[in-house]
């Protein structure tokens, strides 16, 4: 099989930014994908609805005539009302809402410190259907940064969903067995998003020959049972698991350095490596599904109507991508090759 054409797939999990950065990155995501769900972990955070219209209009622009729609999310704060909320659902341009437990990742530091804290906002969004995101770790510095999404499932979210069972939750950017199990054991309201870099590697890509800050996410990579039991999820077509890719661009500067940012800028090829790993796993017939289906399913939304056209065409990534200010945007498997390349 030399072309491969499926409807056109959404990204259910991407940082735009903003200002150059968000120019830069967003035609890379507008190329391939209809919708985005658009991370709000800005610098302040979009906490409320106005916070919102005002991204959105500097993401159309970034990203000029292209038909491209944002999706977008409020960052959920101990202090979210459930008025904010219900703005959110009228507004209809808000489709979730996200959940940063403080301190978990970049641009954290305003995120939930007490879930319990948000229970008028969670009332709301249960009665809404207004899904809830979550960033699924705890930060809690005694806890094993590579056993903080297992902890975080039987900490927060089990009682979580005990006490708001009809909660729409997508546990995003998934990276061990423990989470698959737990999604596939709940109902149909529990869904997951899965990114590329979690299929492609394990933690042992971080340390190759010396310390790799390219692959350094969060949450950060697992071992390979871990990467195994995503590969199963993500290519098993079933309906919970949908297509996220997590791109979270940093300046170069910003992730070769003593202290290194998290995030793997993936956006310049997500579809292309999704392609080329389902091929691997004899699954391409199940992209479609993952990419496409399953993410629209789950939130609610029609699916799109367009095609997209992937032909296995091998094309070498660039090395980096130029920024100003002689920065740049080093992209995941930066001169290798893929095999797989979108035509239209
Ligand atoms: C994200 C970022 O840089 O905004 N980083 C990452 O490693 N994924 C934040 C996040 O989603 O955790
Ligand atoms: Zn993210």
């Amino acid at each position: 099989m030399n072309q491969l054409q499926i409807t056109c797939p959404d990204d259910w999990h991407v940082h735009l930014r903003d200002g150059e950065m968000l120019r830069q990155v967003a035609p890379y995501t507008a190329r391939q994908f209809a919708r985005a769900i658009v991370m709000p972990n800005l610098q302040p955070p979009v906490t409320t609805v106005r916070q919102a219209v005002e991204y959105v209009d500097r993401i159309v622009a970034a990203v000029g005539d292209s038909p491209f729609e944002p999706l977008m999310t409020l960052y959920l704060t101990d202090d979210t009302s459930a008025e904010e909320i219900i703005l959110a659902h009228k507004s209809c341009f808000v489709k979730a809402v996200k959940l940063y437990p403080a301190g978990a990742t970049t641009n954290s530091s305003a995120g939930v410190s007490d879930i319990r804290k948000c229970d008028a906002a969670l009332a709301a969004m249960q009665e809404l259907g207004l899904p809830l995101l979550v960033h699924g770790e705890v930060t809690a510095a005694e806890v094993d940064v590579f056993d903080r999404e297992a902890v975080f499932i039987q900490q927060v979210l089990m009682p979580l969903m005990n006490r708001f069972p009809k909660l729409k939750i997508v546990f995003e950017h998934i990276t061990t067995a423990d989470a698959v199990e737990f999604v596939l054991n709940t109902g149909l309201n529990i869904g997951a998003t899965i990114t590329p870099h979690h299929l492609l590697w394990n933690r042992n890509a971080m340390f190759k020959g010396g310390l790799r800050p390219h692959h350094y996410c969060l949450p950060v990579l697992k071992r390979e049972q871990h990467r195994q039991a995503l590969l199963y999820a993500a290519t098993s077509g079933h309906r919970k698991f949908f297509l996220g890719t997590d791109s979270a661009p940093h300046n170069r500067s910003s992730k070769e350095s003593g202290c290194g940012c998290a995030g793997i800028f993936s956006a310049h090829a997500a579809i292309e490596i999704y392609a080329t790993i389902f091929e691997q796993q004899n699954a391409l017939d199940k992209l479609e599904a993952f990419a496409s289906f399953n993410g629209p399913d789950f939130y609610g939304l029609n699916r799109n109507t367009d095609i997209i056209t992937l032909e296995k065409s091998p094309w070498v990534v660039p090395e980096s991508y130029p920024l100003a200010d002689g920065e740049s945007l080093i992209p995941m498997l930066a001169g290798e090759t893929i095999n797989w390349k979108l035509i239209k």
